[in-house]
């Protein structure tokens, strides 16, 4: 299939710059970007705006975070400001004048480009070839072996490490996020986009890309970056915008605000995370993982004898740097991938390799990583996916009948208790909800059972502090009914403030196990890092 692909990809001279080159390069200061009283609604969706007068601005040399809740309008707002949705009113000024942005291309050629919150390049295709593709109705066109050349050239000077010549597919979350960010170097915007660019990345790898971002602002860009992590913003920024439910909170130097500040224009109030721990007494084992072998994407080993008990009401934290098997781990523990070796045994009966259908139906719930592509069926309407897992059994439908008022009823449910921001249940299509709206129906759809082993990768990316406390305040209420968890996560404060035991996964192996109350931060970084338990 990639030959035939290949043959589309461009292998025309280098040809007309692009529309501003050459021009004059901007002092620092000065606004490159900014929108003036700029309303967008989605008529027919919704009855309200979406965003309502807004005005933001974006200056030569400045990181500008921005900030808000699940479903704010932070998307919204930088999908127009990138030429992939027009406003229903008001204005939008590049370098002073008045723009209408007619696509995402339009946008590109006059300096502003934008980095999605989900990965969007071709999976069997190599990064050169993806931006190639990228390339094709551009004026800017190069033979593939340019485009590699301009990406390794790109790749040096932003410290951004990718190999062009690898294949999508292959590539780690991080890897992935780099390829997208290089997507829109490469036409050399002067303004630069992130929405959540942090969200699939190591702590360590979010250190490295915020370097990046510095070093752009420095080189005179404006970089804008979409956020809920208050860190990022006090550890990156210059300015912070705060959105909430669709208007604007304020703007702030961020040297001249503090998080109580951010979090009242977030949120309207404050929330804290407390967790109560109480002691759960039972024994049992609900999963269990023994001796297991599995291949990874590229036939390379990638588990290579991994070993882990979870019991009932017990919930096992699993730190790693991602790429060190974690995927393989979830995918042959939920039915997706086959172990070469091993046992995978849940509530005591083997499972190993049994289908994905088997594994579900035995009592185990997943929330997978990639939410659009995994998680949910973005074309179907947020009803419909609610149920997506229920609908066969009953009282859901009743000899092949779907029972319409009782789904109604709890959906309805299920989306006041996890504020699931959706206009019409049965008529709205998954695919426009936020990134956190889509997580939250997820977590929904796989905890109302109350199901007694969880896999959860990275369950809380992507989410506001309000839904986070949720979300953890439910995995504890659960534990204490004997759910058994097995959580995946880079992040060491969730893995701490969650887990009774944590494991620490290297290169494919358990490298240590630890109770949680006795663990300390910094050596677990170390053990992710390769170091062994002592
Ligand atoms: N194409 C669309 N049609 C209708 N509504 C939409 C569309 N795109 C977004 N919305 C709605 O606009 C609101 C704001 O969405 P947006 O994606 O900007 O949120 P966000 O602040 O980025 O949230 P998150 O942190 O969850 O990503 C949401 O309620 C969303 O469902
Ligand atoms: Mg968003």
């Amino acid at each position: 299939m990639l030959d035939s692909l290949k043959k589309f990809l461009p292998r025309v001279k280098a040809g007309k710059r692009r529309k501003t080159a050459g021009v004059r390069k901007p002092k620092k200061g000065e606004i490159l970007l900014r929108t003036k009283s700029v309303c967008k609604g989605f008529p027919g969706v919704w009855e309200h705006l979406i965003l309502d007068n807004i005005d933001f601005d974006v200056k030569a040399g400045e990181v500008h975070a921005l900030l808000g809740e699940n479903g704010a309008g932070k998307t919204v707002l930088a999908f127009l400001m990138s030429g992939f949705y027009s406003a229903t009113k008001g204005k939008i000024y590049i370098r002073g004048k008045s723009v209408s942005l007619k696509s995402p291309k339009d946008a590109l050629d006059r300096g502003v480009g934008m980095v999605h919150q989900e990965f969007t390049c071709a999976r069997p295709l190599t990064v050169a070839e993806n931006v190639a593709l990228g390339l094709r109705e551009s004026n800017l066109s190069f033979p593939l072996s340019k485009v590699e050349k301009k990406l390794e050239e790109l790749s040096e000077r932003y410290g951004l490490k990718v190999d062009p010549k690898a294949k999508i597919e292959d590539l780690s979350a991080g890897e992935q996020q780099r390829v997208e960010i290089l997507k829109v170097l490469f036409y050399e915007p002067q303004v630069i986009i992130l929405d959540e660019p942090t969200s699939v990345l190591t702590p360590q790898e979010s250190k490295n890309l915020f370097a990046v971002l510095r070093n752009m602002a420095k080189e005179g860009h404006g970089v804008v970056f979409i956020t809920h992590k208050f860190e990022e913003v006090f550890g990156a920024s210059d300015r912070v915008t705060v959105l909430r439910l669709g208007k604007l909170t304020g703007t702030k130097k961020t040297s001249q605000t503090n998080r109580r500040e951010l979090a009242r224009m977030m949120l309207g109030r404050k929330v804290s995370v407390h967790l109560k721990r109480k002691p759960v007494k039972s024994r049992k084992v609900t999963l269990e993982v023994k001796d297991l072998y599995a291949l990874g994407p590229k036939g390379v080993s990638a588990l290579r004898g991994v070993s882990l008990r979870v019991r009932r009401g017990e919930i096992f934290g699993l730190a790693g740097v991602a790429g060190n098997g974690q995927r393989e781990l979830i995918e042959v523990i939920t039915g997706l991938r086959k172990a070469e070796k091993g046992k995978v045994h849940i509530f005591g009966k083997d499972m190993t390799n049994h289908s994905p259908r088997d594994i579900l139906e035995a009592g185990l719930a997943h929330i997978p990583e990639e939410r659009r592509r995994v998680g949910i069926s973005e074309p179907m309407t947020v009803a419909e996916n609610f149920i997506l897992k229920d609908y066969r059994t009953s009282p859901f439908s009743k000899r092949s009948f779907l029972n319409l008022s009782f789904i109604t009823k709890h959906v309805k449910k299920l989306v006041s208790e996890f504020e699931v921001l959706v206009p019409d249940l049965w008529r709205t299509e998954s695919r426009i909800l936020s990134g956190g709206n889509i997580q939250r129906l997820i977590l929904a759809r796989e905890l109302w059972r109350e199901p007694r082993l969880i896999v959860a990768s990275h369950p809380t990316y992507g989410l506001d502090l309000k839904a986070i406390k949720h979300t953890w305040e439910l995995f504890m209420k659960l534990r204490e009914k004997g759910t058994a968890l097995l959580l995946i996560s880079e992040d060491l404060d969730e893995i701490m403030s969650l887990s009774d035991r944590i494991g620490v996964i290297f290169e494919g192996k358990i490298v240590g196990t630890m109770d949680a109350a006795k663990a300390k931060k910094e050596k677990i970084g170390l053990m992710m890092m390769g170091s062994k338990a002592k």
